[in-house]
């Protein structure tokens, strides 16, 4: 079948489940992708509809309930119905169907209060949510994927990113020769390339954070998006067997390629957890350094991380980051779910970057652009022209003694 290019959601009012998915929509599919809504018996878009959606940054409140009798089937190549223990309106025409029973979030019980009904809506949207996400996943490429405000979605686009670098074993960010980028370029020296085990570089970093970490045997390091675990390994070695390695990242395919790897070697003082580095895993006052090589910009929430690095650096702790900063407002072409996975996209300017560092509490701030970074960037997505958008950056900061 080819990928559905007009869609109509439809339900029986068209107030709350087709508003819902016509807003998703529109959110997460290619935009090319033509969408719109209908019910038998239009009614104003129920305000519950609108706030769930702008809780994911959709902004609904143009959407217009519509009937179905003033949809041309012609024009639609796919119809989803959406009713659950009602009937849904006959749609007449040569259009697939597909249906999603999702149970009707609305209603005009008295006894309801505003938080409850409110909850209804979230729920019938995360439902819908999830059957978009397994369409898309069934129709589009992913270089299709629109931007999107929605945090949950940006990390599923970013896990399922780099779930395929760590099984293919290298990164084909922007289609190009797919081969692991020079590491000495980012930094690093032949004999940390040695030290390392053979794989576990897959190419992903924009710098060389441990060049500037300064770590002393005995320290406890956190690496915040360990990847394949490359920097941690390089790490474990200079904590020593006295020092402690931790790695957090999302993707589980990464994790297994970190643990095999820290297995094989018999790397003690490494281990890697799963999470997200909004939420890490790690206890309060519990690391010396902290420790990234360009990851945060593809966090959804920014500030988020920041404040959960404060909370697990020890007093007087460290914070040494390789990051992508932006340098100037991105154009069109670069703000797709694609630009972000492949570190462009979700880049912060240094001025944001110090002001979410400093909200949190860090004092000593210092953003250093890194030299070679024109180059590197350039192959992230060639002939997009990322370089004049973006740069990598070095990124440090002290949490107060
Ligand atoms: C560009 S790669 C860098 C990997 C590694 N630091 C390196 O230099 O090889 C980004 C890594 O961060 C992870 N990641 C991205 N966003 C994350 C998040 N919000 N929480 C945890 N891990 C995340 C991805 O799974 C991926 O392994």
């Amino acid at each position: 079948m080819n990928p559905p290019r007009s869609i109509l959601f439809l339900c029986v009012a068209n107030s709350a489940r087709s508003q819902l998915a016509e807003g998703l929509a529109r959110a997460l599919l290619p935009r090319s992708v033509r969408v719109q809504s209908a019910g038998s018996a239009p009614t104003r878009v129920r305000p519950q509809a609108i706030e769930a959606l702008a809780e994911l940054g959709i902004d609904a409140r143009e959407q217009r309930s519509k009937s179905v009798a003033d949809v041309d089937p012609a024009d639609i190549d796919t119809v989803i119905t959406l009713c659950a223990e009602q009937v849904c309106p006959a749609f007449l025409g040569r259009a697939a169907r597909l249906h999603w029973p999702i149970d009707d979030p609305a209603s005009d019980d008295p006894a309801l209060c505003p938080a409850e009904l409110l909850a209804r809506f979230r729920a019938a949207r995360a439902a819908i949510r999830e059957h978009l996400l397994a369409f898309r996943e069934r129709h589009y490429p992913r270089e299709d994927r629109p931007m999107t405000n929605d945090p949950e979605t940006i990390r599923q686009d970013v896990r399922d990113h780099y779930g395929d670098v760590a099984r293919q074993g290298s990164s084909c960010c922007g289609g190009g020769s797919c081969q692991v980028p020079d590491p000495t370029r980012l930094g690093y020296r032949d004999e940390d390339l040695a030290a390392a085990p053979a794989g576990s570089n897959l190419g992903l970093g924009c710098g060389n954070p441990l060049g500037f970490a300064a770590l002393r045997p005995g320290e406890t390091v956190l690496d915040l998006g360990s990847g394949a675990g490359f920097d941690c390994f390089l790490a474990s070695r200079k904590v020593g067997p006295a020092g402690r390695v931790i790695g957090v990242d999302m993707t589980p395919d990464m994790l297994q390629r970190a643990r095999a790897d820290a297995a094989r070697h018999g790397l003690g003082n490494v281990e890697f957890r799963l999470g997200e580095i909004e939420h890490l895993p790690v206890a309060d006052q519990s690391v010396d350094v902290v420790v990234s090589n360009c990851v945060v910009n593809l966090s959804p929430d920014q500030a988020a991380v920041y404040r959960e690095v404060f909370r697990v650096l020890k007093p007087g702790g460290r914070l040494a980051i390789a990051d992508v900063v932006a340098t100037a407002p991105l154009p069109e072409h670069l703000r797709s779910a694609a630009a972000h996975s492949c570190c462009v996209a979700g880049a912060a300017s240094a001025e944001q970057v110090r002001a979410h560092l400093e909200a949190a509490g860090f004092t000593g701030v210092r953003i250093t652009a890194h030299e070679q970074s024109r180059e590197v960037v350039r192959e992230w997505l060639p002939g997009s022209r990322a370089e004049d958008y973006v740069a990598s950056a070095y990124v440090e900061a002290h949490k107060p003694g």
